[in-house]
């Protein structure tokens, strides 16, 4: 669907038909989906066969030293991949969970892209192309060697005197993060046959068929990420640095107790504690609220720039499972959180025993990036 544009023209790889070296392989093989947080790790191996998906695997390793040490992150605030640190604790997890295949596809964060909507009047495609790149080099702060784009329209509108508009969104991925997880994964022993945005994976993994305008709200640990799609097409893309570390260092402050402590605590009461704990969720209803707040902000950009409201709202990411969260903040948004459902077409080995609620949460970036192998 989407067009590559590109500025540089010795490049070899590319986000969209990057599949066409692949496309002669029988796609009933296995493939495996890999999601590098800033707290963890999650690798999952899926098989399709006919309509229909297997999840033959899946992991989690999850790095508790960025509790203590930020800065220890496998991505810090300096969004920068700790190249040696992570493709040790892939291979590790590679090797635990015994996964069979060594093809992935890997998700890039919304944090080391650029995603932006540009408002501009209808043109040929040519000199849309030119326009984009014009506007590109406003927004995406990158020598153009040194970044890919990928755009595609997503509206078209006509006001009252008849001229036609159109928005295009824009993707910008600096090449070095593309190499940065190309060596990551193959240093761990994997061969990188895709790259996408998490955005994308995650609407995949989430939105089924439903052609509704929908809100994906990702609570990571270090970002929120928020994602409108409509009709399969992802029409805004926007985040906040307010995420699950936030909370726990809210509470860390709040109640003078260490990191790990706040973090058991946070994970064990949610909003709902009582006795004793009713403070701490009191506590944490109110930070709570930040991210909400800039949930609700996004959601009016979206809503104002293309003059139509988001109908539905799912909520993922580690975040998600907070006890409590789905209710509460379907209260303060107005309209209810739709269940997210990345299981909802995917069978299990019955040897990975029932998946536990709240795994799909953290899983499904991995998944929608894996399951983008066999469209
Ligand atoms: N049961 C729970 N209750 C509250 N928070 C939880 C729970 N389980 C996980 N979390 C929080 O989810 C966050 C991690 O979420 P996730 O695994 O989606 O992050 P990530 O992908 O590593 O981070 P990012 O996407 O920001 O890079 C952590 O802050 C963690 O405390
Ligand atoms: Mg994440």
């Amino acid at each position: 669907m989407f067009k590559n544009l590109w500025y540089n023209t010795g490049m070899k790889f590319r986000f969209s038909d990057f599949f066409s070296d692949v496309t002669n392989f029988v796609k009933g093989g296995r493939v495996l989906g890999v999601d590098i947080g800033t707290s963890s790790i999650k690798l999952v191996e899926l098989s399709r066969r006919a309509d229909r998906f297997r999840l033959l695997n899946y992991g989690i390793l999850e790095t508790k030293d960025y509790l203590e040490h930020p800065n220890l992150a496998l991505q810090g605030d300096s969004l920068k991949l700790d190249e040696k640190k992570t493709s040790e604790l892939l291979r590790l997890l590679v090797r635990q969970t015994g996964v069979k295949s060594t093809t992935a596809l890997v998700s890039i964060p919304s944090y080391s892209s650029f995603v932006t909507v540009l408002d501009m009047p209808l043109l040929s495609l040519g000199e849309t192309e030119k326009a984009v790149l014009f506007q590109a080099r406003q927004f995406i702060p990158l020598e153009p060697s040194e970044v890919t784009l990928d755009w595609s329209k997503v509206d078209e509108t006509v006001n009252e005197r008849g001229q036609r508009f159109q928005k295009i969104l824009l993707i910008g991925i600096p090449n070095e993060i593309v190499e940065v997880y190309k060596r990551t994964l193959k240093v761990a022993g994997l061969r990188t046959v895709a790259l996408e945005l998490e955005s994308i994976a995650l609407a995949r993994a989430l939105l089924h068929a439903d052609p509704r305008p929908t809100m994906i709200v990702d609570i990571g640990g270090i970002a929120t990420n928020v994602v409108v799609v409509e009709g399969g097409v992802m029409k805004y893309s926007g985040q906040t640095n307010h995420a699950g570390l936030y909370l726990t260092r809210a509470l860390e402050e709040s109640l003078g107790v260490s990191m790990s402590r706040a973090e058991e605590l946070k994970k064990r009461s949610g909003l709902l504690g009582k006795g004793s704990e009713l403070e701490l969720s009191t506590l944490l209803l109110s930070f709570l609220d930040v991210i909400i707040e800039e949930a609700q902000r996004l959601k009016s950009i979206f809503e104002e720039r293309y003059s139509k409201k988001v109908q539905k709202l799912i909520l993922t990411g580690g975040g998600a499972n907070l006890q409590g969260v789905e209710k509460y903040m379907g209260e303060q948004i107005g309209f209810p959180i739709s269940p997210s459902q990345v299981f909802l077409d995917i069978e299990y080995d019955p040897r990975l025993g029932a998946i536990e609620r709240g795994l799909g949460n953290e899983l499904a970036v991995a998944v929608g990036v894996a399951r983008r192998y066999f469209m």
